[in-house]
């Protein structure tokens, strides 16, 4: 069984380099979309500090609709296009990382948790095309800078890259 370990790095590129590494071996022997967001979320949720939310919404249309998580029940469906809404629908919609240290201040932000107070959305761009985000929640103002970015950014590629995103196929009876 996997144990996550708690990292203890002096940097914040060596945690997440350690972080990284551990992702990669949660991720290595399965591609399922559903199970490997699963556990991404929940490593990112055990071993970041001071967080509330942490987990996914996937493309549907011109939406983003809700995936797994960590944290409370939260909004299921997030408007991209014509018009993005909130963070999310924000950094799907530019297909950027959207850092922001204060969203009580961001124009339309979504509140689904009221204790959030500084969020990370990172997009999933595979060949161009948004597969989605992932979004994670801080009850601390700016508690996302921009090592978190590039090492967040570091494990959504490992993320992709040993995930398939194709369609689920159901066993008919
Ligand atoms: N705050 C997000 C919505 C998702 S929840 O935080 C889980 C936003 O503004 O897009």
């Amino acid at each position: 069984m996997f144990e996550a370990t708690v990292v203890t790095s002096a940097s914040k590129s060596d945690f997440y380099a350690d972080l990284n590494k551990q992702l990669g071996g949660l991720l290595a022997s399965e591609r399922d979309l559903m199970a490997n967001a699963a556990n991404f979320s929940s490593l990112v949720f055990l071993l970041l500090d001071n967080l509330n939310w942490a987990g996914f919404y996937f493309s549907r249309g011109n939406d983003l609709v809700l995936g797994p998580f960590q944290g409370k029940p939260a909004c299921v469906r997030i408007p991209v296009q014509p018009s993005p809404r909130g963070v999310c629908g924000n950094a799907a919609f530019h297909r950027k990382t959207f850092v922001v240290e204060n969203v009580h201040e961001f124009p339309g932000h979504i509140a689904c948790d009221s204790a959030s107070n500084s969020e990370i959305v990172i997009p999933l761009i595979v060949d161009d095309v948004v597969l989605g985000v992932l979004d994670i929640d801080s009850p601390l103002l700016a508690r996302f800078d921009d090592e978190d970015r590039v090492g967040l950014e570091a494990m959504v590629a490992t993320f992709v890259l040993a995930t398939d995103f194709t369609p689920v196929s159901f066993l008919h009876g």
